[in-house]
């Protein structure tokens, strides 16, 4: 248990276990984790250490401080930075030896008389837009601009990615940014300038589109234990679980309005557990009154408005209840599963897990 009352459980064999069924499913193709986003919720630093040594070939962030941060942390492995390089911070690129993504000419250029003028290249990607409209050059409206950027001679091009806009969806269209993907990548072999490493799938892809595997996967989700949704039988185990535990106990009469702006009422005698979790902690105040925990094996509902700091739940049904008695929040169990409180609030369960607030522990286990 933490100090805090209220903690976000890591577990690391879970980990490692979704990170061998991706290695089943990927053979020896390299496998990239994407610990961006503090980890998707769960911790970069932990995560990175352990997916490293279940057999992942390398760790991914979005921002070049992330990066950074994995460094100076202790981590020795392969890291990428999914942002797109910006001149700017060619020092921190060296000094932390981080991969870079390269997006435009400039960028480009100024990595190639880095590597000029020193003698010491730089690994970077380059990332095309293939259907996503979001970071890249354009797979055919920029085709020179790519041959001229893979022609420069400072830099070492050790790879040349895509992103799926709708892996965990629709098939056509996947479908058609490998093609484009594909077609590219067999252009650029024909001019000696392909890349040695392509790789395009995210964990959707990785269940679902096989062809899309190239020399590497970039995984975050599924290594976190979710799946896309619809598909049966993955064997993968969500690794974070949301725990609390019983900070106060009342009683109120019938009658009595709980919480901020009284949007909800006791009908009977009700007994009340006050947990020491709220959207300070980066648990939304939309999910009020639509939301059950479990606590001693039995699903209580949480009652009134959320609070910064606290959220009440009605115990009045459970026959023992003590101060201090563990809550689950977010567990293995389904009806326990992160996936119902994206639901509940028409969002993704990526979401959930990121927004978990940095006041609660990570407790790797
Ligand atoms: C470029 C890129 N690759 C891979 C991923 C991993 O996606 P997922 O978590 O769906 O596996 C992301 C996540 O946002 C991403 O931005």
């Amino acid at each position: 248990m933490s100090a805090c009352g209220s903690w976000v459980e890591v577990d690391r064999s879970a980990l490692v276990g979704n990170v061998q069924i991706i290695r089943q499913i990927v053979g020896s193709r390299l496998i990239l984790v994407l610990v961006k986003a503090d980890g998707y919720g769960h911790g970069a630093v932990e995560t990175a250490k352990t997916v490293l040594a279940a057999g992942a070939d390398r760790v991914g962030v979005a921002r070049i401080h992330e990066g950074a941060h994995l460094r100076r942390s202790g981590i020795e492995g392969v890291i990428h930075v999914l942002e797109p390089f910006h001149p700017d911070d060619l020092e921190e690129y060296v000094r932390f030896d981080l991969i870079a993504t390269v997006c435009d000419l400039a960028a480009a250029q100024s990595l190639s008389d880095h590597g000029l003028s020193t003698g010491r290249k730089l690994r970077a990607h380059l990332k095309v837009d293939t259907g996503m409209a979001r970071l890249g050059l354009h797979d055919s409206q920029d085709r020179s601009l790519i041959e001229q950027i893979l022609s420069l001679p400072g830099v070492d091009w050790e790879g040349i990615y895509t992103h799926f806009a709708r892996a965990d969806d629709e098939v056509e269209a996947t479908t058609s940014q490998i093609e484009r993907f594909t077609a590219l990548l067999e252009d650029l072999e024909r001019r000696g300038l392909r890349p040695p490493v392509a790789h395009a799938a995210n964990s959707a892809a990785i269940f679902r589109h096989p062809e899309a595997f190239f020399q590497m996967v970039r995984p975050g989700i599924a290594v976190f234990g979710y799946p896309p949704e619809g598909t049966a039988q993955t064997g993968l185990v969500p690794v974070l679980r949301l725990r609390s535990t019983i900070r106060h106990l009342s009683w109120k009469d019938a009658g009595q309005a709980v919480s901020y702006g009284g949007t909800w009422t006791t009908s009977r005698r009700t007994r009340l557990a006050v947990l020491p979790l709220g959207y300070g902690d980066g648990f939304w105040r939309g999910h009020s009154n639509r939301l059950s925990v479990e606590i001693n094996g039995t699903m209580c509902p949480q009652v009134g408005r959320i609070c910064m700091d606290q959220m009440m739940v009605d115990v009045t049904d459970l026959p023992e209840v003590n101060l201090g008695d563990p809550v689950w929040i977010i567990g293995p169990q389904k009806e326990l599963s992160a996936i119902r409180l994206a639901k509940n609030l028409d969002t993704i369960v990526y979401e959930v897990l990121c927004d978990l607030g940095r006041r609660l522990e990570r407790v790797f286990i």
